[in-house]
């Protein structure tokens, strides 16, 4: 094993967690502003509708897909499922939605790249981790008949040992990967540097996505109308009325003249 091999799957995973973590902690605290998805849709909805929904589901579900296959202990699931019936299970399920998501993805980079509005409007960035993104799919996708190859679940067993024993923080063996073929190397290292950049990037948004399952728990909000008891229908401003030719405004903000002159309520 090099040293380089050493550093890259022992050392590297802990730096682009540590940017991950504390990076998105300082942009929060600091760029509340620039903290969001960057919406496109008023620009340009019709591509975005097909594009976004189906990357998102097919993201959503490989995220959770990777969090869960990779972290959950082989002794936990042991007794009722065996590590060949996970490996097919994750092989036919992340193939299902990598498809999706992987058309999903290149309708947006498509969007994006190629509508004038919407590439004027881009970051650098923007179009930086839709491509990344994309790479490390195809490449998640081209592990796929290499997992086919060793459908006993071994490949997947020292990866998912690996990756728990990096967040339990427990003595890594960068060694046991550096017989593994190469789409599994790439994908491992890309999918890390991801972690890297995500504080950098507007992937930050997810981390909002996630915490609006908070509004499952959120009081209830009481909405009252301004105009309380008022017949149905009638629930309209009021017409000015006339006298004479003058028009006599309904609020004094409408009056002629009114504006520069008119008192605002001093602030604090
Ligand atoms: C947690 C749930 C999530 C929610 C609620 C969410 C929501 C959104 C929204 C509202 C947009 C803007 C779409 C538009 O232009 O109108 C967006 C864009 C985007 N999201 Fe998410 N997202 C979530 C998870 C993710 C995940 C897990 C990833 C990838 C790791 C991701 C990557 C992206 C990217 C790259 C874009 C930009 C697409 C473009 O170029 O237009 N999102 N997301």
């Amino acid at each position: 094993m090099s040293a380089l091999h050493g550093f890259v799957f022992g050392v590297y995973p802990y730096i682009a967690l540590t940017v991950f973590l504390v990076g998105s902690l300082i942009r929060f605290d600091r760029e509340p502003y620039t903290w969001k998805s960057d919406s496109s849709q008023l620009l340009r909805s019709g591509l975005l509708r097909w594009g976004s929904n189906l990357f998102h589901v097919g993201i959503l579900f490989l995220f959770f897909g990777h969090l869960v296959g990779l972290l959950t202990p082989h002794a936990f699931y042991a007794h009722f499922m065996e590590a060949s019936v996970k490996q097919q299970l994750a092989i036919w399920s992340g193939g299902a939605f990598g498809v999706l998501c992987f058309i999903g993805l290149t309708m947006l980079i498509w969007r994006r790249v190629f509508d004038p509005r919407i590439r004027r409007t881009s970051h650098k960035t923007d179009i930086a981790i839709l491509v990344i993104l994309w790479v490390q799919l195809v490449v998640g996708l081209i592990t796929l008949p290499y997992s086919w190859a060793h459908s006993d679940g071994s490949v997947m067993l020292i990866l998912a040992d690996w990756a728990q024993r990096i967040l339990t923080l427990r003595t890594v063996d960068a060694e046991v990967l550096a017989g593994l073929p190469w789409p599994y190397l790439f994908h491992i290292v890309l999918g890390m540097t991801i972690f890297l950049l995500f504080p950098f990037s507007r992937l930050v948004h997810v981390w909002s996505g996630f915490a609006t399952v908070a509004y499952l728990l959120r009081p209830y909000q009481l909405v009252r109308s301004r105009r309380l008891n008022v017949p149905a229908g009638r629930n309209l401003p009021r017409r000015r009325e006339t006298t004479g030719s003058a028009a006599v405004p309904e609020r004094p903000s409408e009056a002629p003249g009114a504006g520069a002159a008119t008192p605002r309520p001093a602030r604090g």
